[in-house]
């Protein structure tokens, strides 16, 4: 990995811009930008103002060098899915304490993760799925008497540009006795949901929260920890949320007013908005077919979302010239050989684009970097660390909003 730094003195980039000094050394692959300060920025907001305890979602990029600028900004905290996730994050932080947050899990990974990897919270859906907690963390036929067992809610995923709603969360009907029998194998019990990803408002989390009172209140039961998941968003073109500040007051309100003790806790699980800023990709186009731009990475890349969601990512271009040429709407083709490699955008960038311009793809740092593939050969090897503002920022930033960076 290299770094562009301007503050270490290295080949300072005309007029001050990393991004643009890489790009001039034509890279035949993509580049993947690192913003180890957005990253730091995102960790240390949540530490100041969210009020409870963060754990960092790991699917959103688990990538080992991200994982320690959080832990350095003070996330002791991880949400992991898999065992892969687990041993991941045990190995890169061994003293961070890891929540094995998937509702469904296979049964040797679970016993791992507890015995191996000193996991002590796990969640749960099901009475099947509490069955397979309390076998695989049975030692000798006595039960385990540290674990920390929250039940996950399903709850409405109207504001989310993603939904989660439909695969996990006990019905409503079957909550009661789900608590029962979490309660009874369990040291600290809790409750999550999560409310789909890129919650674009506030009252989702308002609206979840009723249902976690709904369900105390039917149960009648003590419950340790509150866990509001994740799902806050990031801001990218056409989706830009109001500010996160909102979502916690929001949280915070409705935390206070439920039915629970002082000293029940607080958990949130945020992927995306810890993340998203972190990484960008530097491109370039191979051909240019009217407004359709063939560029090296596309839905096989770091462009998954873009293709099958139609996530639009914001896009600027890094170019040699000064073009004074109106901006259009491009759609991009990724490299790979197949039809749905299309990112359909709209991307806007100056109508002058062509062959050989690099264009910069911002925001990819959640997901867009961890859903990578190496088909039909095409991939990213390098890796610039880069100290300039990330293309958009929920964290108050000097935020470059031009198009265009001209050398
Ligand atoms: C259980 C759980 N927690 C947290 C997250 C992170 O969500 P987001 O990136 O929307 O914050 C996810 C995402 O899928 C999840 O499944």
């Amino acid at each position: 990995m290299h770094k562009h730094h301007r503050a270490l003195g290295l080949a300072a980039a005309p007029f001050g811009n990393p991004v643009a000094d890489i790009a001039m050394s034509r890279p035949v692959q993509p580049v993947t930008l690192l913003r180890p300060h957005a990253a730091r920025r995102a960790a240390r907001f949540f530490a100041e103002k969210f009020p409870g305890r963060s754990l960092y979602a790991v699917k959103a990029n688990p990538s080992p060098d991200l994982l320690k600028i959080l832990w350095d900004e003070g996330v002791t905290h991880y949400d992991v899915a898999s065992i892969g996730e687990v041993r991941l994050v045990h190995e890169t932080l061994p003293e961070a304490v890891l929540c094995f947050m998937h509702p469904v899990k296979a049964e040797e990974a679970i016993a791992e993760a507890y015995f191996d990897h000193s996991v002590r919270t796990f969640s749960l859906d099901t009475l099947e799925e509490l069955e397979k907690i309390v076998r695989a963390t049975s030692k000798n036929g006595i039960n385990a008497t540290d674990l920390n067992l929250l039940v996950r809610l399903r709850v409405d995923n109207q504001h989310a540009k993603l939904s989660l709603g439909a695969k996990f969360g006990a019905a409503p009907e079957d909550v009661k006795a789900l608590l029962f029998a979490a309660r009874q194998a369990a040291d600290a019990m809790g409750i999550c949901f999560h409310v789909g990803s890129q919650a674009m408002s506030p009252s989702a989390y308002a609206d979840a929260m009723a249902r976690v009172r709904d369900a105390i209140v039917d149960a009648a039961i003590t419950v340790d920890i509150v866990d509001v998941g994740g799902g806050f968003p990031s801001t990218y073109p056409g989706m830009e949320p109001p500010p996160l500040e909102a979502y916690f007051e929001v949280i915070h309100s409705s935390f206070e007013a439920l039915p629970i003790s002082y000293s029940a806790e607080l958990w949130c699980e945020p992927g995306r908005a810890l993340c998203a800023e972190y990484a960008s990709l530097l491109v370039r186009v191979e051909k240019r077919r009217g407004d359709e731009l063939y560029i090296n990475d596309g839905a096989y890349g770091a462009l998954f979302d873009a293709a099958h969601i139609g996530w639009r990512y914001p896009v600027r271009l890094v170019s040699p010239r000064r073009t004074k040429v109106r901006p259009m709407d491009f759609s991009f083709y990724g490299p790979t050989c197949d039809d749905l490699d299309r990112m359909a955008g709209p991307f806007q960038l100056p109508g002058d684009v062509a062959n050989g311009d690099y264009i910069e793809i911002g925001m990819l740092g959640a997901y867009g970097c961890a859903m990578r593939t190496q088909f039909n050969g095409f991939g990213t090897e390098r890796t610039e660390i880069v100290d300039d503002e990330p293309m958009a920022t929920l964290y108050g930033g000097n935020m470059p909003q031009q198009n265009v960076v001209t050398l």
